[in-house]
């Protein structure tokens, strides 16, 4: 499904309370009352550990400074009206409409509120405006932020009582049912169970979490969004999934191995002349979390000059055996290599467009935006956002 938006200053906003203001103020405007509730769920970037998630793997991500805001209050009949303000639309949606819907985030909204209404008997549904200057479509989990926002603010205004991972786990299912996607965890755990000011390391495979605090002394994280649009997403992401499944499942039957995290790449070398897009898949993930395992190493040592080399050598990963990168962006991690001051870079989300994330020192942010703006513009006469 393709996102439509229209270039709102809702996405310039830059802070909380700001955004809280102007979602506020177009809730009086389109109700002609206050909100009852009113939320903020933010985006997430993820460090290392991409799309290692549903295969039972590490990854480590981080919530962010950019948030979806969502004002509400009850409607007093059985049907829901939504005010977007980045689409700059209103729908409503009726407890019982089956409707085919063209656009992703009303599908999303609508099977929110259908799924709460059948799980948990909502009487009443919610009049609401929602916006958010998370960018759409570019690998910071705009979408899942999204549903999080709808559900969590319902479940508030009703008195829901489901927090931490039942939330995570049932707004998984709504994209499930919402897009026909097979997504992992890892937006869903990143948004709910985030810490400020520590990245998360999640371990897939038992289902823990533990918190790293962040110390980036001279250096600071940047997200580059290539504003290429991730149009073929969910069907590869879906053949990925499927791709993983088939290598385990032979490598099982050979080796009597339990699960993803018995791979070694020893079992992998027996995949690799028959199956070769199976072993390619395996590698990386065998290697990535190796790479995350690393990443924590180096993180409580306060190396932080040895982090660039992992970034990179996921990067070199994701495009050359899980195959998910574009043009657009690896042209940004190559003219970034030439970049003093710039350390490492790599794709990050789902893939096939959206953002990377990139480390450099703190002197050199101001002059890497202009060279990087100035080399993209030049190449694909596009102008990057550079959060
Ligand atoms: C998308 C999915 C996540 C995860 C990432 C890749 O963001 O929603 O579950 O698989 O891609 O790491």
């Amino acid at each position: 499904m393709k996102h439509k938006y229209s270039e709102d200053e809702v996405f310039q906003v830059s802070t909380k309370k700001q955004l809280e203001k102007r979602v506020t103020e177009e809730f009086k405007l389109q109700y002609g009352n206050d909100p009852c509730n009113v939320t903020l769920t933010p985006g997430r970037v993820n460090i290392i550990g991409e799309h290692t998630d549903y295969n039972s793997g590490l990854a480590m991500p981080a919530a962010i400074d950019r948030w979806i805001c969502v004002a509400i209050s009850q409607s007093n009949n059985k049907s829901s009206t939504i005010y977007s303000l980045n689409y700059k639309k209103c729908i409503t949606i009726f407890p019982k409409s089956t409707d085919k819907i063209q656009y992703s985030w009303i599908q999303l909204a609508t099977t929110a509120i259908h799924i709460l209404t059948t799980e948990f008997g909502l009487k009443e549904g919610g009049n609401v405006v929602v916006g958010g200057n998370i960018p759409i479509g570019g690998g910071l989990s705009s979408s899942t932020a999204f549903v999080i926002a709808i559900t969590y603010t319902f479940c508030q205004l009703f008195s829901i009582q489901i927090r931490d991972r039942k939330l995570a786990y049932l707004c998984q299912k709504i994209e499930h049912i919402a897009l026909g996607t097979a997504c992992g965890l890892l937006d869903q755990y990143s948004i709910i169970l985030s810490k400020k000011n520590n990245f998360m390391v999640i371990d897939f495979h038992d289902d823990t979490i533990e918190y790293i605090p962040i110390y980036l002394n001279e250096y600071s994280w940047i997200v580059v969004n290539s504003q290429i649009q991730r149009e073929l997403f969910d069907s590869a992401y879906i053949q990925r999934v499927n791709e993983c499944k088939d290598g385990l499942e032979i490598l099982k039957e050979k080796f009597n191995i339990d699960g993803f995290r018995n791979i070694d790449i020893d079992m992998l070398l027996e995949l690799k002349s028959k199956h070769e897009i199976l072993y390619k898949r395996l590698l990386h993930l065998v290697d990535e979390n190796d790479r995350v395992k690393d990443m924590i190493d180096q993180l409580e040592q306060g190396a932080t000059n040895k982090i660039g080399p992992i970034l990179k050598k996921s990067h070199e990963s994701l495009r050359l055996l899980y195959q998910v990168s574009c043009k657009e962006i690896d042209f940004i991690i190559e003219r970034s290599d030439n970049f003093d001051g710039w350390h490492g870079g790599r794709i990050i989300g789902g893939g096939f467009g959206g953002c990377s994330i990139h480390l450099l020192s703190n002197h050199v942010v101001d002059d890497y935006h202009r060279y990087i703006t100035t080399n993209y513009k030049k190449k694909y006469n596009i102008d990057p956002d550079i959060l």
